[in-house]
């Protein structure tokens, strides 16, 4: 690949902010400087704009099967092209292990489904359903041999994803010992389970029941019980898609007690809340995902944990559904639970719309900086699952993974303009200020506006590190 010369943006980081060109070569950043000139470059011009690292998004679910023969209506090329068009140039996905199966074939299963499809570049947590010795036996080749430094656990779902939580235990040791880190579903799927065959018993079928269902207790409680566990175990632990107070209480507390508890959290709970299972008809289906929306306090709560730093990452959860059946069938919508909504596929889109959610909601209402802006979407991904500093920020020797944002255009968010396969937005006509305008994947331009300028395939496989012992700054 030539080089390519970027002039005269602000180039933000999770800890600089200052004017300055960029050279790329061979895919990776050569120089950042002043007044670079260079001979037989493909030249950028920047001015006004700013430089931020690409995102890394660390929680998707792209053509994943949920059971039952329902799947996630975004593909590998649809979703990660969707990425792009936000800004996200890596992702790390699921590699499911389905009972009776190895990791390793969960694994390899799931690269060969990436790898002619994906636009962008691509990890791979793997969840573990069925933690049999020979399973855990696997997991240091997988760290150390494949690159996977992060294993998935599901304290919800019982007899379908749910482990046992002296399961939680053996694997955590495991993980720990070599380094990696472990992520939790933290819901107590058990009472949960009890909460939604008394709401069906009752005859409460309606989309609201999944919210009535799945209380911020029960989140709080398996938080905090997961997070003991891990302390008893002595290794870090991740908590994805935390939702509640209650949760985050229980993070805050170990965080001061001195234990390696981290978060994420997901636009959605940053910006909606459960007066959406309100809407009427079957609308509310499009706000069932798991954990559900929550109240008011609970999202100033989790603002603070992103101030200061109980919580370190903002991911989406990408997990899409068309609402109407006749966009990709019955199975990749929110119709298959119109009668019962404990079977609405659970999980909402949101993947083009992490980076512009959150410049808006965030850096432009002045509840966080720009450099806390780029640490919670990039750096402190790539950190926490051993991207960095391949990934995850702009410096001499990192992959120019670069967007270009115009900090002051404004946009409305609709499906009518998004460019995941999904019919619908939770977001729809929302106004933001702050628009991507151009996204680099090591060095090569795939998006120019409303352009689209990638391939499939171009993604390339991450093999990460183990990073498990590694406290994100
Ligand atoms: O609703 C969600 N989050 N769907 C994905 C599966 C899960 O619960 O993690
Ligand atoms: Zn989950």
């Amino acid at each position: 690949m030539g080089k390519v010369l970027i002039k005269g943006g602000r180039i933000v980081t999770a800890v600089d902010d200052y004017i300055a060109d960029i050279l790329i070569e061979n895919g990776t950043v050569e120089a950042n400087g002043r007044q670079i000139t260079v001979d037989n470059a493909d030249v950028h011009d920047a001015a006004g704009m700013q430089f931020i690292p690409g995102g890394v998004d660390v929680h998707v679910h792209m053509e994943t099967p949920m059971g039952n023969g329902v799947e996630t209506c975004d593909d590998f090329e649809s979703g990660t092209v969707s990425a792009a068009f936000g800004g996200t140039t890596t992702v790390i996905d699921f590699a499911q292990q389905f009972k009776g199966e190895s990791p390793k074939q969960a694994l390899d299963r799931r690269l060969a489904a990436a790898e002619p499809k994906c636009c962008i570049d691509y990890g791979f947590h793997v969840i573990l359903t069925d933690v049999t010795p020979s399973a855990l036996a696997e997991l240091p080749d997988l760290i150390n041999q494949e690159g996977v430094s992060s294993f998935k656990l599901y304290m919800a779902y019982p007899g379908v994803m749910m482990v046992d939580d002296a399961d939680i235990y053996r694997t955590m040791r495991k993980v720990g010992n070599h380094g990696g880190m472990v992520n939790l579903h933290a819901e107590n799927g058990i009472v949960i389970q009890a909460l939604i065959e008394e709401a069906l018993e009752a005859g409460n079928t309606s989309p609201k029941f999944h919210q009535l269902t799945r209380p911020q207790l029960m989140e709080g409680e398996a938080t905090h019980r997961v997070i003991r566990i891990a302390e008893l175990a002595e290794v870090p632990v991740y908590i994805v898609h935390l939702s509640a107070k209650e949760a985050l209480d229980a993070v805050v507390e170990a965080r001061d007690r001195g234990i390696h508890a981290f978060a994420e959290t997901c636009p959605h709970y940053l910006f909606l809340d459960k007066s959406e299972y309100e809407r009427p008809e079957f609308e509310a289906a499009k706000y069932v995902m798991t954990p559900p929306l929550r109240d008011h306090k609970c999202q100033h709560a989790l603002w603070r944990g992103l101030q200061f730093d109980d919580l370190q990452i903002v991911a989406t959860d990408h997990c899409p559904f068309c609402f109407n059946e006749n966009a990709y069938g019955i199975l990749k919508s929110k119709q298959y639970g119109k009668d019962n909504f404990n079977k609405i596929p659970n999980g909402a889109p949101g993947v083009e719309l992490r980076l512009s959610l959150l410049y808006d909601g965030g850096v432009v209402a002045g509840k966080i900086n720009i450099n806390r802006f780029v640490q919670l979407t990039a750096t402190a991904p790539a950190k926490m699952f051993g991207l960095f500093p391949q990934k995850g920020t702009i410096a001499v020797g990192s992959d120019a993974d670069i967007v270009l944002l115009d900090p002051n255009e404004r946009h409305t968010l609709s499906a009518s303009t998004h460019h995941s396969n999904v019919d619908y937005s939770l977001f729809e006509g929302r106004e933001v200020q702050g628009k991507i305008k151009k996204v680099f994947l090591r060095g090569e331009m795939i998006v120019d506006g409303d352009s689209w300028l990638g391939r499939a395939g171009m993604g390339q496989y991450m093999s990460r590190s183990a990073s498990g012992r590694v406290l994100v700054s």
